[in-house]
């Protein structure tokens, strides 16, 4: 080995990476991703009458049905293909058995209705848990302390039954109870509704960042004890996959890991294994942290949140549900 100069001074190194970062239009032939407004997912709140912001998410708005139509309605312009929707039901609505969540005149369902009425271009997605219709604030029925889950599958049917009825695209249980895929493909399709896509919560962890989501629901109060023992333990990685299998076998068209930055590995591992359509639910703690360092004045609020959502594709996701859909397609408009 000598350690002079080499003997090419001008070959040395062969290869360069910086070459190809050097031009912008070079990076841009060389991205190996790309981040579209057909990538998002919109999750959005609907209210009975306490329209306005939520606190806990600051720049998030809960809506009237009749303002919902109009805000989705410019979700859709933008290109956003589809939305979820999540009810703050009264609290007076709120029973241990969840029986509103089976009311075809809930809030959900009228929401659905006003939407599909006014013939917006969207898809729309609810979720199937009984945590906003339950007075303990749990995704299942409670037995003796205890989220039983058998008994739990027929309420879910029935949930899943009234908002496709009403309109529903894609029905997508976050609830993670066993089994319960494959008894909602079964109740869909023996009511007619073979054309109903399943979107399922497959990983779906006991994560800390919800914590914003119920106190925009209101289901943060209620909620008596935690989810561990149904939602994943955030140490474990294989388990999903097992998860993701299980849901596929049961007839998920689409399926979901949940939180999302912190679980990108899971992503790309759902991805590679199975190579189905596979989302990322950036959460609403996930939002309001990234939000929080931009109002602060730490963080580039445009740079930081592209920055992000490109990230789950690059990780594998061929779409993210995230409260930033709206603000990132305008940003996307703009180029
Ligand atoms: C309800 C549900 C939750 C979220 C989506 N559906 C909360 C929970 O499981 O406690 C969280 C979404 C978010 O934090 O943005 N089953």
């Amino acid at each position: 080995m000598s350690n002079g100069p080499p003997a090419n001074p001008g070959a040395f190194p062969a290869a360069r990476p910086r070459r190809n970062r050097r031009t912008a239009w070079s990076r841009r032939l060389t991205a190996e991703n790309v981040l579209t407004a057909a990538d998002l997912i919109w999750p959005c709140f609907v209210t009975e009458a306490g329209a306005g912001p939520i606190e806990a998410m600051p720049g998030v708005s809960r809506y009237t049905v009749s303002q919902l139509v109009d805000e989705v309605g410019r979700a859709a312009d933008l290109g956003v293909p589809a939305i979820a929707l999540f009810p703050q039901t009264d609290a007076a609505l709120k029973t241990e058995d969840a029986a509103e969540a089976f009311n075809p005149e809930n809030l959900v369902c009228r929401a659905v209705r006003a939407i599909k009425e006014a013939k917006i271009d969207v898809g729309v997605i609810c979720d199937v848990a009984l945590d906003p219709y339950s007075s303990h604030g749990q995704d299942g029925l409670v037995q003796n302390s205890e989220v039983v889950n058998d008994p739990t599958l027929d309420a879910l049917c029935e949930q899943a039954l009234v908002q496709a009825e009403a309109g529903c695209d894609v029905i997508a249980p976050s609830d993670m109870m066993d089994g319960r895929v494959g008894r909602i493909r079964t109740a869909l399709d023996a009511r007619g509704l073979q054309h109903v896509q399943i979107l399922s919560y497959a990983a779906k962890y006991a994560s800390a960042f919800y914590g914003p989501f119920r106190d925009a629901v209101g289901s943060g109060a209620a909620l008596k004890g935690d989810k561990k023992t149904y939602q994943m333990d955030p140490a474990n990685g294989d388990e999903a996959l097992r998860e993701v299998a299980l849901d596929i076998a049961e007839g998920a068209d689409l399926v979901m890991v949940k939180p999302g930055m912190p679980y990108l590995d899971i992503v790309a591992a759902v991805k590679r294994t199975f190579g189905v359509p596979t989302y990322a639910y950036q959460v609403s703690g996930e939002y309001s942290m990234l939000a929080g360092a931009c109002d602060a004045g730490r963080l580039d609020r445009r740079a930081a949140v592209l920055e992000s959502l490109l990230c789950f594709k690059r990780a594998g996701a061929d779409g993210v549900l995230t409260y930033f859909a709206r603000e990132a397609a305008e940003w996307l408009r703009e180029g």
